[in-house]
């Protein structure tokens, strides 16, 4: 079949780091801000350098950014890439990235793994169970969590009041890394436009039913204000780092 004849297909992280963090009420985009010392997206790219089953990884930057070598000196190296073509949305973001990946000797068979840099409590095994899931997959998967709460949905007003209630059974919350081939999520984001918030949307979007992974509760985004303290209190019962 037509996938071989490059060879098997590789592993390339993809980290999307060009957004400004509005929610999070950080000085400044919340990859920079610092989490126990280092900059957020230090965290995560220290994890995606120790997965040596990954071939390189590109930090997607915003063309503006002028910070990211100064805080993250550590980043670079041949598997260590950063290019700065961030757009508007996420979604731009990571289509951008998927090109540049392409620029750069990614075939349309090899598999790319979506990571937010705002997700930098990620463990190493937690990758390893999305590929080993995902790896003899025809279509990919994502890290996700069955979720536990009653879901409501909000009508406009504030003070926010309930609409409905959302039932529960069977819904997952998507994390992040998201991994899918090349080829096929280029296709899915151009189809799919600018404003879709995660890869799986866009490949389902496509008629694909993406494998759902556990995930870990610990895997949030960093969104918050508060989800900083929270992030330093877990980091800090960890016993082992996490590469
Ligand atoms: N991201 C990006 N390009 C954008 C918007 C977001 O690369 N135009 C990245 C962020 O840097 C982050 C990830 O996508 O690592 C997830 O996005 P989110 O948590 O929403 O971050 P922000 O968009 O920066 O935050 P906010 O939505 O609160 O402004
Ligand atoms: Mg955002």
């Amino acid at each position: 079949m037509s996938y071989t004849i490059g060879g098997p297909p590789r592993l390339f992280g993809l980290v999307p780091c060009a957004g400004s963090g509005l929610r999070a009420g950080t000085d400044g985009p919340k990859q920079y801000a610092p989490l126990a010392g280092r900059p957020l997206v230090a965290h995560t790219l220290e994890v995606w350098a120790g997965l040596l089953e990954v071939e390189a990884t590109l930090v997607v930057l915003a063309p503006d950014d002028d910070r990211f070598e100064q805080v993250v000196p550590q980043w670079q190296g041949p598997r260590c890439w950063s290019a700065r073509v961030g757009g508007l949305t996420r979604a731009e973001s990571v289509a951008a990235g998927l090109a540049e990946l392409a620029v750069r000797g990614v075939q349309p068979h090899d598999w790319v793994l979506v990571h937010d840099a705002a997700r930098g409590l990620l463990q190493p095994q937690w990758v390893r169970r999305l590929m080993s899931a995902c790896g003899d997959d025809e279509v990919g998967g994502l890290l996700a969590l069955p979720v536990a709460d009653t879901l409501k949905q909000a009508g406009d007003e504030e003070p926010a009041r309930v609409d409905a209630t959302v039932p529960r059974a069977g819904k997952w919350a998507a994390q992040t890394p998201q991994m899918f081939r090349l080829g096929l999520l280029r296709a899915a984001l151009a189809a799919a436009g600018p404003q879709v918030t995660d890869e799986s949307s866009a490949v389902e979007a496509l008629g694909h039913r993406p494998r759902l992974v556990s995930g870990d509760p610990e895997n949030f985004k960093l969104t918050w204000p508060g989800d900083f303290a929270l992030a330093e209190r877990l980091l800090a019962t960890r016993m082992t780092p996490s590469s």
